[in-house]
């Protein structure tokens, strides 16, 4: 059954269609990134600004040099340590690579994902995948094929079920400049983690105006329902106590929660389990017709930085 998706998407892919494909991060809308039809198509199904460039997936380190040049050897070291996984690498492009993947600009994204159906994939291609994560432009990740269903299913041929993501949040965005080593994204890699190599990171993950990755964006991974942040879950709870209301949790209640909607990332407060968990909460939450949804913030260190980050850009108005 594996086998067959897995010829039908290499056939699809080859043909210049775009399909939907699992990594270990969030589920990516993906086509052949040397081919202007394929990428073009990404855009539309989309919606995303032309401007704003896309991950292109490579099945290993070893292809880094087909996709990227100039490559620091603090970038190799990371990709050692870290692929295939949720590190991607903001490198000088190739010429290769065409400008419409890059957003106009001369770096490109690249990162190998770690999941077993779509690395087998990426082996059997002689293309590396343009892929954006596979929702809307400003909507909330997918992290299972169903939540992919629900955006895309009359727009794409094919979605690969590789089950539910494990990380469950984005891939970290790491870049390069004058020695210094960039922090663009917060993600599925926490900073303590990546710092463990490169010693202090210069953080750039704020900027509105002229946004480097869309990522940035202030608002963003955002539910359509009206949502709030909160540090005291218990007290923020009790000021909507006869609201149609949901609560994201970071792990069991002390109290009593009558009448509304929990959703618990983590019954013991784990960070990993967390993060896997809270796009899927939110998609779940985001359908039920509340007035509210009230998310708790989560301890500011490790991955709960990295939810904390997502929580800010979805209560964005
Ligand atoms: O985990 C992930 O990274 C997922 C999976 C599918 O791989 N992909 C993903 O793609 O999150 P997307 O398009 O939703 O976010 C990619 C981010 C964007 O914020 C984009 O602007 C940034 O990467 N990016 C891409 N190329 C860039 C470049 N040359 N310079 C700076 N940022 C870049
Ligand atoms: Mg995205």
């Amino acid at each position: 059954m594996e086998d067959k998706n897995l010829i039908l998407a290499k056939e699809l892919l080859e043909k210049n269609e775009v399909i939907a494909i699992p990594t270990e991060t969030v589920y990516g809308l993906a086509g052949n990134a040397y081919n202007e039809i394929a990428v073009k198509k990404i855009f539309e199904i989309k919606k995303r600004p032309f401007y704003n460039p896309l991950i292109v997936h490579i099945a290993s380190v070893e292809r880094l040099d087909t996709v990227a040049e100039s490559i620091p050897a603090i970038a190799y070291k990371l990709a050692e340590m870290f692929w295939p996984g949720p590190l991607t690498l903001i490198l000088k492009k190739k010429s290769l690579i065409p400008h419409w993947v890059t957003g106009g600009k001369d770096s490109v994204a690249v990162r190998v994902p770690n999941h077993p159906l779509t690395l087998q994939l990426l082996n059997t291609l002689d293309f590396p995948l343009a892929a954006p994560s596979a929702n809307p432009f400003g909507t909330i990740s997918p992290t299972q094929a169903d939540h992919v269903a629900n955006y895309f299913k009359n727009k794409i041929p094919l979605i690969l079920d590789g089950g539910t993501c494990k990380s469950g949040l984005e891939s970290t965005i790491i870049g390069f400049e004058n020695d210094q080593v960039i922090l663009y994204r917060h993600g599925a890699i926490s900073i303590e983690a990546i710092e463990s190599i490169t010693g202090k990171l210069i953080s750039n993950t704020h900027q509105d105006a002229t946004p480097i990755a869309p990522g940035m964006l202030s608002k963003h991974y955002a539910p359509n329902t009206n949502t709030i942040a909160t540090s005291d879950l218990k007290k923020e709870m009790s000021l909507y106590s006869n609201r149609k209301i949901g609560v994201v949790a970071f792990k069991e209640l002390d109290f009593e929660a009558k009448n509304c909607n929990v959703e618990v990332l983590s019954k013991n407060g784990l960070l990993e389990e967390a993060a896997k968990n809270f796009y899927a909460a939110l998609h779940r939450l985001d359908k039920e017709n509340l007035e509210l949804i009230i998310i708790e913030q989560l301890p500011d260190y490790s991955l709960g930085k990295t939810i904390n980050d997502r929580i800010q850009r979805a209560i964005k108005k």
